[in-house]
């Protein structure tokens, strides 16, 4: 193919192969989100609003002004990631979360849970509820850190304000404990309580980073649906990672498309989408 070649379909904007490529590469290296062959228009559409803020013409002009403007690589990053989520989505997660909770406060009145690509934020709260009810039951404590390299969805978490419309799934009670109705202006939405707030604390990291700014262990890691926008290789380094940080009865839960059974040498199946580490003992052997 030419790759100055323009694509057709896009008409507002000039936007070639070649600048598709250079917009691939710049994120790969940036987030180690693969984009495929099959995304420029998906591309078009979520950087073509950056070419409007900043009023240029064509993608070669966005091009340069990303190599002359390094504080454009976050509104880049953030125009180009995938942020879609929900409240308990993927719900049996929140079952075995809650059961591997009472085992946990068994052993220790502490439970360390990192969500490491939180989104808008609808993931960690859904942990936050599900921890608070049974660290209640068990008079136990509960440590909850939220990242995300999306700084964009990281504020709209920590405002904790939501459409009445994407709190379905939210049980009736967990609703009228955790969330207040927003009253005027605020009509139709909710806003996520204090007291569910404080127990998360949200921070910017890149998955992609060698150091993560965190302390282990934790008892649980939720990585869901970001997993797939890595090649193999990075899947594994970042799982190899994780599975570090983790306790030694540890849980990882990964998204439903995500699987990890190729990675035997790091984790075993412990439910559908669920892993465990390998024994410390047995990675040494
Ligand atoms: C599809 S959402 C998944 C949200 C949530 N985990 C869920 O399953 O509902 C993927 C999230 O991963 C984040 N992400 C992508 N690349 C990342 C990276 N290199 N480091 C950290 N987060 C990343 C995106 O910003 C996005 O919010």
């Amino acid at each position: 193919m030419d790759e100055t070649k323009a694509f057709q379909e896009f008409d507002r904007y000039a936007f070639s192969a070649r600048d598709f490529e250079f917009i691939r590469k710049l994120l790969l290296a940036k987030t180690g989100i693969n984009l495929s062959d099959s995304k420029p228009q998906m591309v078009y559409s979520r950087l073509s609003r950056r070419l409007q803020a900043l009023h240029l013409k064509t993608f070669q002009e966005y091009i340069q002004w990303l190599q002359q403007h390094p504080e454009e690589h976050e509104e880049f990053v953030n125009a180009l990631t995938t942020n879609l989520t929900a409240f308990f989505r993927e719900a049996h997660h929140f079952n075995i979360l809650a059961d591997h909770a009472l085992t946990v406060f068994n052993k220790r009145k502490t439970l360390r849970c990192w969500c490491a690509a939180a989104s808008t934020g609808e993931e960690p709260y859904s942990i936050a509820m599900t921890l608070a009810e049974t660290a209640k039951k068990c008079n136990a404590s509960v440590e909850i850190i939220a990242s995300d390299i999306d700084s964009r969805v990281l504020t709209q978490a920590q405002t904790g304000v939501y459409d009445l419309s994407r709190t379905k799934n939210i049980p009736e009670d967990y609703l009228k404990k955790y969330f207040l109705k927003g009253r005027g202006a605020q009509t139709g939405k909710v806003r996520v309580s204090d007291s569910l707030k404080s127990m998360v604390d949200f921070q910017q990291i890149n998955l992609l980073d060698s150091r993560w700014s965190i302390k282990p262990p934790f008892d649980v890691i939720f990585c869901r649906n970001v997993m797939i926008y890595f090649d193999k290789k990075t899947q594994l380094d970042i799982l190899q990672k994780m599975v570090s940080l983790l306790a030694p009865d540890g849980l990882y839960i990964a998204g439903h498309s995500e699987s990890f059974l190729h990675a035997s040498h790091l984790v075993t199946l412990a439910g559908k989408s669920i892993y465990r580490p390998v024994s410390r003992s047995a990675l040494r052997e």
